[in-house]
Formats: C-alpha cells, sequence, structure tokens
C-alpha cells in the first residue's frame, strides 16, 4: 500500500458501472484541474441487489487496482458500496476514501426544516440503513423515510429517462413518500441525479432535492487542500476509464453524460486483484 501524495497523481472514482459517472462529472466541475481515473464493475454490475459480503470483496478489488494507479485519493461513487463497503475497506488503505453518504446526508440535514427527510435508493443502501444511521448522527431528532426504487437504474440506462414509463414508475415508488412530510429528499443512487427534473416534478417545489454528488466533490476537494495534494500543474487534465465487461456500451454511456469525447474504456480482469 502506498500513500500517492504527488500533486499530479490522479484521483481514483469507482462505480458498480455508469452511474458514478454522475458523480465523476461534478468532480471534473469542481476539479477541473484534476486528473481521475475511473473504474466501473460492469462485469457485476448491479451492487443493488448484492450481499454485503461480496460488496465489501468487490470494493476492496477495486481499491487495490486503483492503488496500481498510484491515485493519490479514492471516491467511493457508488452509494450502495459507500454504505456497505467504505467503513471496511478504508482501514485497509493509506489513500484517503470517501464515499458519497456522509456528503448526501450532511447536505440534507443542512437542508431540512422540519427534520423528515426521504432517501430514495437501491435495495441494499435502503435496507442498510447507512444513511438514516449518519443522518441521526448528525440531527438525532430527524425522521428518515427509505424506498428502495429498484428500476430506477435500467430505466436510466436503457436510455428511458425522459420516457413516460419512467414517469408511472416514479408514481408507483415514491406516491407513498409524497403523502409524508419530508422537505427533502435525497437521490441516494448514482442514477438518480439523471431523473432529478422527472422527480422534482413529481414533488413538487416545497421538496428539496439532494445530490449528493456536489457535496461529494466538495468533501474531495477539503481532503485534497488539508494534504496539500491539489493538483497546481496548468497542463490539461486527463480521465482515463477502465471497466470490467462490455467497454463499447460504457463508452456510449459516458459521451452521453460528459461534455466531451471519453473515448474508449480499457477492460481490465478485476478478479485479478
Ligand atoms: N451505483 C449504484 C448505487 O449508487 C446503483 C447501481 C447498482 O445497483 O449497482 O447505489
Amino acid at each position: 500500500m502506498k500513500n500517492n501524495s504527488s500533486n499530479t497523481a490522479p484521483i481514483g472514482v469507482f462505480d458498480s458501472g455508469v452511474g458514478g459517472l454522475t458523480v465523476a462529472r461534478e468532480i471534473m466541475r469542481q476539479l477541473p484541474h484534476e486528473n481521475i481515473v475511473y473504474f466501473g464493475d460492469t462485469a457485476r454490475v448491479p451492487y443493488g441487489s448484492k450481499s454485503r459480503d461480496n460488496i465489501i470483496r468487490f470494493s476492496r478489488q477495486i481499491i487495490h487496482f486503483l492503488e496500481t494507479k498510484e491515485v493519490k485519493a479514492i471516491v467511493i461513487a457508488c452509494n450502495t458500496a459507500s454504505a456497505l463497503a467504505l467503513e471496511t475497506v478504508k482501514e485497509e488503505t493509506d489513500i484517503p476514501v470517501i464515499g458519497v453518504i456522509v456528503p448526501g446526508a450532511r447536505a440534507a440535514v443542512q437542508a431540512t426544516r422540519n427534520g423528515v427527510i426521504g432517501v430514495a435508493g437501491t435495495e441494499a443502501t435502503i435496507r442498510s440503513e447507512t444513511y438514516t444511521k449518519v443522518i441521526r448522527k448528525m440531527n438525532p431528532q430527524a425522521v428518515v423515510i427509505g424506498k428502495p426504487c429498484p428500476l430506477f437504474v435500467p430505466l436510466v440506462e436503457e436510455g428511458f429517462a425522459k420516457h413516460r414509463i419512467t414517469e408511472e414508475v416514479i408514481d408507483i415508488y415514491l406516491s407513498d413518500m409524497r403523502q409524508t412530510k419530508i422537505d427533502t429528499l435525497i437521490l441516494g443512487c448514482t442514477h438518480y441525479p439523471l431523473l432529478r427534473s422527472r422527480i422534482m416534478a413529481f414533488f413538487g417545489e416545497k421538496v428539496h432535492i439532494v445530490n449528493p454528488a456536489y457535496e461529494t466533490a466538495m468533501d474531495l476537494k477539503k481532503v485534497l487542500c488539508e494534504g496539500g495534494n491539489e493538483n497546481r500543474s496548468h497542463e490539461a487534465a486527463s480521465c482515463q476509464f477502465y471497466v470490467s465487461d462490455a467497454a463499447e456500451k460504457f463508452s456510449h454511456f459516458a459521451n452521453t453524460i460528459l461534455s466531451y469525447d471519453a473515448g474508449a474504456a480499457k477492460l481490465v480482469n478485476i478478479e485479478e486483484y
């Protein structure tokens, strides 16, 4: 294990697949000088229906891979891996590792006026109650209402974000939550920010929508500043993409999310790490 403190070293960002690009995009926006190595575990997605043991094993392997790229910090962009694996894997490396749950929870606790917060996420994220625990640590009075919305992920990946079928699925999953007193909703899954305008329209303006990616990029900035590790080079930042399967499909999706041509993603046999 190596704590790589070179300022020009890349940031490692990983996710179960393509969804973490919403977090990578926010990092690129807020930290435009940082190089990024992105890994999407497209062979083993979805994590949202997997066991804790497997999610820890997958996260551990990806961190080993990112260590070979000499990253100076790691962002677990995946909510499910942040919920189930972060606490374990961050103890196993010298590289600072941050997840999306604490930043998302903090943004929600700051935004809520009545202390009633909704969380939409995968089955595994909601079942783990990690958001609930983290929010209650910040505000013991808070009421947290979680809802798994597993179909949102394939709908986004199939390009159905703007299709009326997605409107129906939002209605099926979230109408119970709309009857509650929530005034803040965390989009607790990488894909859900891509449904943000639909979800906002569904809840109306009285519910504040939190995308944890924004606060996560701010936390990363803080970690880099504290370690004196920000990239001060004036060269254009690069982003390399690695996946465990279906590289072409990944690149196609990446090009719909990012504002530039992501180029070809490279294949990695992640089971070797
Ligand atoms: N990236 C996952 C998350 O944010 C969603 C997709 C999956 O289930 O792997 O929870």
